[in-house]
């Protein structure tokens, strides 16, 4: 697009209307800045106009700088110089915002004279998110507003607020319910004359304290990050440096970190989350449309299914086949929205019409009004195949039906019914109301709206829905446990759990294997080795420590012990001596002389098994995208976001080198490494 397609000029009267139009999210691409250069330099020497109005064309004001732009050479005019432009031009200029203002499109906003919006918007700077730090003012410019502590929750938290907070702020000078054009066009009108610079005002003077416990929390929720700390950095020299170094140096330190390996990272993970929505062409179908959803069993799962899909405004079935179960699942939802309202989460009127779309039954018939049904029962074939027998009867025609299993063949699943067509997988990962990551399970009969409708549904409940094959353990678990049998080996070839934990904790991992582990339960594991064992090849290298761990009694966190040992809930920094015993036990009896292993050794064995198995499915064709692998990891399993999950990390890699190092990693392992053809990861680069 070119820059006068990209931004055009209408009068009203005297106020001249400047409207940016680059869809989707009218992004400050260089068509748009050279657009806006031109457009505030007409409206400057134009003397007919005495006030200028700048909004955004279609669903949003300006959502930020153009994030494609980003790893290409910077060219100008860039957005601080629109922004000068702005602020130097001698007469009033209002933004008018819907929609969303971030980033670059809060500090243009920022940097006009006056800002309306309409109830619905919500602005932030959440750069630090993307790897960055603000580029044009935002650093230097909200704490002039708002003062350095609150600029730090905001920008270090990348926060998106409300109109209504923001206004509270002193952020925004008018909410308005009505056009918010209309109300931004009467403000210039009014402010005729008047030029008000947030860059000319003081930062507020505040406490040393309130800063520092600002920082401190800033530091820590965002991980220690470079951009976090860098944007601490810059809103604190807001207090103390002139507007204009203040600028230079936010300016420098933003074309950086635009550089960085993790600002790449970050836009990879940012673009393959949007990717990953989407299905292949091929698949390409109108959703059926939901409205009611019903969820069969009401434990752990099915409660937070539950909760997600009341969340996102559906009427909800909870079928249940014992009256106990099914009042605990009640109570658990029910308690779920007290404790929001509790926590001053959600308004008593919003809780309350939430629990109004409950409907909680043992009776099967009550299913006929669902369009969707998705089933949460014990994970077993046998009672999953009846239920979906019973689905099959009660269901009305055309009804969407899931099961929510974590392992089992949705075909074999499906196949219960008489119409396979309309089964599908949805894996929602735990707690349900709160992990973001779907994985939407083709069967290999279901039909291409079926699979829009899982899509769909994915984006209603604001998750990241990732399309997935038929296979055991779909993409996530079943990377995680190639992953979890490399970090078994390591413990039989000298390594402890707390070395493991630790180092994969270094790496970035949210969690430990081990940690994870205990926490989980080691039982279901274990249950699931049992359930397995008939069909493991002989041969294959199977590490039986967890087994040895359950029969000890060591279950995990619930019973105290599992491979750490928990004291008043606490774990303990090391394993104990039993715990080493059987581990020791396991190496001997494998005949290894165990060596202690480097935490570089640790993450490298980790990180080679993942993107091992990454390339083995999609080589099968259980991810349709290598980059949908990444969203998964990071949503699903703690994969640290700035690594860009495990393909891009490979992608990162010497491909030689790793290719080599995972055959090596093979040939260590044994028969329990199956070796994959790594190019399948490069290809869609
Ligand atoms: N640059 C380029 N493309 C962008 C973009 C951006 N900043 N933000 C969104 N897009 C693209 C998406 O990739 C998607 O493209 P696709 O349709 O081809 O997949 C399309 O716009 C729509 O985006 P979403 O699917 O995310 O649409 P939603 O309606 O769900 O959300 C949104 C809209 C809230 C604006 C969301 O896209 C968003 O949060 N965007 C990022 C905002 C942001 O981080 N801004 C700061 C950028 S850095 C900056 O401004 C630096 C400055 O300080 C100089
Ligand atoms: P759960 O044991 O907490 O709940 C299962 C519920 O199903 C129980 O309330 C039970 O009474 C009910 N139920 C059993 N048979 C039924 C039937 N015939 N009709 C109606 N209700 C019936 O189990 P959980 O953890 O909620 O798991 C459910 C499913 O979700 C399993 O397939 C599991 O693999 C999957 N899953 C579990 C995850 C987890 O972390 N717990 C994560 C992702 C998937």
């Amino acid at each position: 697009m070119d820059a006068a397609a990209c931004v055009h000029m209408e009068a009203r009267g005297d106020v001249c209307v400047i409207t940016i139009d680059n869809p989707p999210i009218n992004a400050t691409s260089l068509a748009v800045r050279q657009g806006l250069m031109a457009a505030i330099f007409d409206f400057k020497t134009n003397s007919d106009f005495q006030a200028a109005v700048i909004v955004g064309a279609g669903s949003t004001f300006v959502a930020g700088a153009d994030i494609r732009e980003f790893g290409k050479p910077m060219q100008e005019p860039i957005l601080p110089e629109v922004i000068r432009a702005i602020e130097d031009c001698g007469k009033p200029v209002v933004a008018a915002l819907h929609g969303a203002a971030l980033g670059g499109g809060f500090e243009l906003a920022l940097a006009c004279d006056a800002r309306v919006a309409d109830a619905k918007t919500v602005v932030g700077l959440p750069e630090v998110s993307l790897g960055i730090i603000p580029g044009a003012g935002g650093t230097q410019m909200l704490p002039r507003r708002v003062g350095v502590s609150r600029a730090i929750r905001m920008i270090c938290g990348a926060q998106r607020i409300s109109a209504k907070e923001a206004k509270s702020l002193n952020l925004l000078d008018e909410v308005v319910a009505s056009d918010v054009l209309d109300a931004a066009v009467a403000l210039a009108r009014r402010m005729q004359g008047k030029k008000c610079r947030i860059r000319d005002e003081a930062v507020p003077a505040e406490g040393p304290a309130l800063i520092q416990q600002a920082a401190e929390d800033a530091m820590r929720a965002g991980k220690r990050r470079p951009a976090v700390e860098a944007a601490m950095e810059a809103i604190k020299s807001a207090a103390v440096l002139s507007i204009d170094d203040g600028l230079a140096d936010e300016r420098a330190v933003f074309l950086q970190l635009r550089l960085s390996r993790e600002a790449y990272a970050l836009r990879h993970v940012f673009f393959a989350e949007r990717d990953s929505a989407k299905l292949p062409s091929e698949l390409s179908a109108t959703p059926i449309p939901v409205e009611t959803v019903c969820v069969i069993g009401a434990g752990t799962m099915g409660t937070g299914i539950a909760i997600s899909v009341l969340d996102a405004g559906m009427q909800v079935i909870l079928l249940e086949q014992d009256a106990a179960a099914l009042q605990r699942g009640q109570d658990r939802v029910i308690a779920h929205y007290r404790d929001r309202v509790a926590a001053q989460k959600m308004k008593a009127d919003v809780a309350q019409a939430r629990e109004a779309c409950l409907h909680s039954t043992l009776d099967w018939a009550d299913m006929a009004k669902a369009d969707l049904v998705i089933e949460a029962v014990f994970e077993d074939l046998a009672v999953k195949q009846e239920v979906f027998k019973k689905i099959d009867q009660f269901a009305r025609a055309g009804a969407v039906l899931a099961t929510n299993t974590s392992y089992l063949d949705v075909d074999a699943i499906a196949q219960a019914t008489s119409r396979p067509q309309d089964v599908l997988g949805l894996h929602f990962f735990s707690p349900a109301n709160v992990m973001k990551l779907l994985e939407v399970v083709r069967g290999k009969d279901s039909r291409p709206d079926v699979l829009a409708t899982g899509m769909a549904l994915g984006k209603r409940l604001r998750k990241l829905p990732v399309l997935a094959g038929n296979h055991f353990g779909f993409i996530g678990n079943r990377i995680y446990n190639a992953y979890r049998n490399q970090c078994e080996f390591m413990l039989e070839d000298g390594a402890w759990p707390e070395d493991v934990d630790a180092s994969l904790k270094q790496f970035g991992m949210a969690m430990g294997p081990f940690a994870v582990a205990d926490l989980s339960g080691l039982d279901i594991a274990w249950r699931m080795r049992q359930a397995q064992a008939a069909s493991r090849a002989p041969g294959v290298r199977y590490v039986d420590i967890l087994d040895r761990l359950c029969e000890a009694g060591h279950l995990g966190r619930k019973t105290g012990a599992g491979y750490y040992t928990y004291v008043d809930g606490k774990q303990q920094p090391t394993t104990d001596e039993a715990v080493r015993h059987i581990i020791e036990d396991a190496s001997q009896r494998r005949g290894i002389q165990r060596q202690p292993l480097n935490s570089a050794t640790i993450q490298r064995r980790a990180l080679l098994t993942i993107v091992n198995e990454a390339a083995r499915l999609m080589g099968e064709g259980v991810a349709s995208r290598a980059t949908d692998i990444d969203v998964v990891l990071v949503h699903g399993y703690g994969f640290p976001r700035w690594e860009g999950g495990p393909v891009f990390w490979a992608r990162q890699q010497n491909r030689e080198a790793l290719t080599q190092e995972i055959k090596d990693l093979a040939s260590q392992c044994g028969d329990g490494f199956v070796l994959a053809d790594l190019s399948v990861l490069f290809e869609d680069q």
